[in-house]
């Protein structure tokens, strides 16, 4: 079944002002441009992390342990890159396809505010040494996660009352994906920080429920929704599947919720709890690969004009990252697998693959796709093309040095040989993570010089994001 075409949608937008348009450009600059300062931060604190691992003596001062840096870098990059990226094109994505202007652009600002002073006030804290100790991606103390839940409850008020001004009947895809990440992440928010459930063996099963639901129904919902809208818009065709989306929509929601467990195999948690999060992670496979069947399809018959659209080849490895990432994650979760992986740095390779491969091209994808049709302005052809492989190369060196060095690991655990020879082992598998950091880390200096020619500076010479529909291209 065709779904319909994101131009036809477009095609209302007369019914916005120039006003509006220029208010929803400044929304979407300003989320794009904090964005990228967390991205350049949490990730200079990420590659000084890396190094520490071969000079753990290096820079080893109190406010720059490893044991502080560690969750300064894991949530500036969550919170303030990729959540306000997202957020801001979310923004752009509601608006634009449900043919209206944003519902309040006070709010939109108050809601960067609000992102903004809970990211900076968590790093201080972290810094200062005020950490949650154990629960992962919510090491800030409560009252900054208050603020963090606030900054989601503006901001869903606001896309929810966007689209009910909406000028088509329905309600496209993208806009599913995305209130259902917010609302979600609201409640995810919520139970994490409800003192009732953060102790004992109640608190390590949160854990794994709220770890996993951050990536599951928050930047996993939200980079599909712009998925659903950049790909279309971008290759100028409609979704090859609107029913299959919806399958993949609701098969998330069946499956995702429940498979933080896998965690925690082998924990004291029940035997069958760890059971249902194996099921439910194999389960994953049908949105998954329903999901990225569609934008494959969708995108069939354009691939020799991909390296042509570097916005779509964004998004294309966001979606190569998607696909084989969580497939990883699946057989990852399978008990004998985790008998080797768990505590190993094959995880964090996993990581990498999806948070870095997955959601960050998802948001650079989306960005280079819409921001210049927002301000008028393209960044340099050579620039995009720089900023692409750089980031390509850099991760894939990240994840494949921690993907084999991470195995070696787990065999030297299960082996029983003496703990220091899989220390030592590792040296040279992370001396790799560290090359690939640096050129990931110059691809966002790229990107920031990217954002500024499609912002604030002179623009650049990139042809528009938006391909020639089929019929002018042969
Ligand atoms: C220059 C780029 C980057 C470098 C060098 C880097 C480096 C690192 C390092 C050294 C760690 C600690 C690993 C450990 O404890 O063994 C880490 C953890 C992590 N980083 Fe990054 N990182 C980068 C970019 C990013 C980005 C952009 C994201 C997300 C959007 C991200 C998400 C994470 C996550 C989720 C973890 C925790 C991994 C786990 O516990 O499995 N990183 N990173
Ligand atoms: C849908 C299929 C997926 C499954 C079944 C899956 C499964 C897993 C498993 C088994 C682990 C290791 C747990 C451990 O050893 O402690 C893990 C870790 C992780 N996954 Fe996934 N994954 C999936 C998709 C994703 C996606 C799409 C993202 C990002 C958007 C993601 C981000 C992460 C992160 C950040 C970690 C590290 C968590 C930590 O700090 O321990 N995963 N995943």
């Amino acid at each position: 079944m065709q779904g319909a075409g994101i131009a036809d949608r477009d095609a209302t937008q007369e019914q916005t002002s120039e006003q509006d348009d220029r208010a929803l450009a400044a929304v979407f600059k300003a989320y794009t441009i904090s964005a990228t300062c967390w991205l350049l931060f949490g990730t200079a604190v990420g590659l000084l992390l890396a190094f520490k691992f071969g000079a753990p003596d290096f820079w080893a001062e109190k406010y720059l342990t490893f044991g502080r840096l560690r969750p300064i870098h894991t949530n500036s990059v969550f919170y303030g890159f990729a959540s306000i990226g997202l957020v801001g094109t979310a923004f752009y994505v509601t608006a634009r396809s449900c043919g209206t202007r944003l519902y309040s652009t006070r709010l939109a600002w108050l809601g960067l505010w609000l992102f903004n002073i809970a990211a900076l006030t968590g790093t201080i804290a972290l810094d200062l040494g005020y950490n949650w100790g154990d629960l992962e991606y919510r090491e800030w103390p409560w009252p900054i996660r208050l603020v963090l839940l606030a900054a989601l409850l503006v901001t869903v008020w606001n896309l929810l009352a966007t689209i009910a001004r909406r000028a088509s009947h329905d309600i496209y895809l993208s806009n599913w994906y995305i209130i259902g990440g917010f609302l979600w992440t609201c409640v995810i928010c919520l139970v994490a920080i409800l003192p009732w459930y953060q102790q004992g063996l109640g608190q390590v099963a949160i854990s794994g429920y709220f770890m996993h639901n951050a990536v599951g129904m928050w930047f996993t919902p939200l980079a599909l929704g712009l998925f659903y809208y950049a790909i279309p818009k971008v290759l100028n065709r409609p979704i090859y599947s609107y029913a299959l989306g919806v399958l993949a929509f609701w098969t998330n929601l069946v499956f995702y919720p429940m498979l933080g467990g896998h965690h925690f195999l082998f924990s004291p948690l029940p035997w069958w709890l760890q059971t249902t999060a194996i099921i439910c992670s194999v389960g994953m496979l049908v949105p998954v690969l329903g999901g990225s069947a569609n934008f494959l399809l969708t995108m069939r018959g354009r691939y020799h004009g991909r390296i042509e659209s570097y916005p779509l080849a964004f998004l294309f490895i966001g979606v190569l990252c998607y696909l084989v990432g969580s497939t990883q994650g699946t057989v990852e979760a399978l008990r004998s697998l985790q008998a080797v992986w768990h505590f190993t740095s094959f995880t964090v390779g996993h990581s990498h693959l999806t948070m870095y491969g997955f959601v960050s091209f998802a948001v650079w994808g989306a960005i280079y796709a819409l921001l210049p049709l927002a301000t008028g302005k393209n960044p340099g052809r050579l620039g995009v093309a720089t900023h692409f492989w750089l980031a390509l190369v850099g991760m894939s060196i990240y994840v494949i040095a921690l993907s084999i060095g991470g195995t070696l690991q787990g065999l030297d655990w299960v082996r029983g040989v003496p703990f220091i020879q899989s220390v030592a082992e590792m040296a040279p598998y992370y001396l790799w993570r560290g090359v690939g950091g640096i050129l990931m880390f110059l691809s966002h200096l790229v990107f920031a010089w990217n954002v500024w020619r499609m912002t604030a500076g002179k623009p650049g010479n990139a042809p528009s994001p938006i391909m020639e529909p089929e019929g002018a291209a042969a």
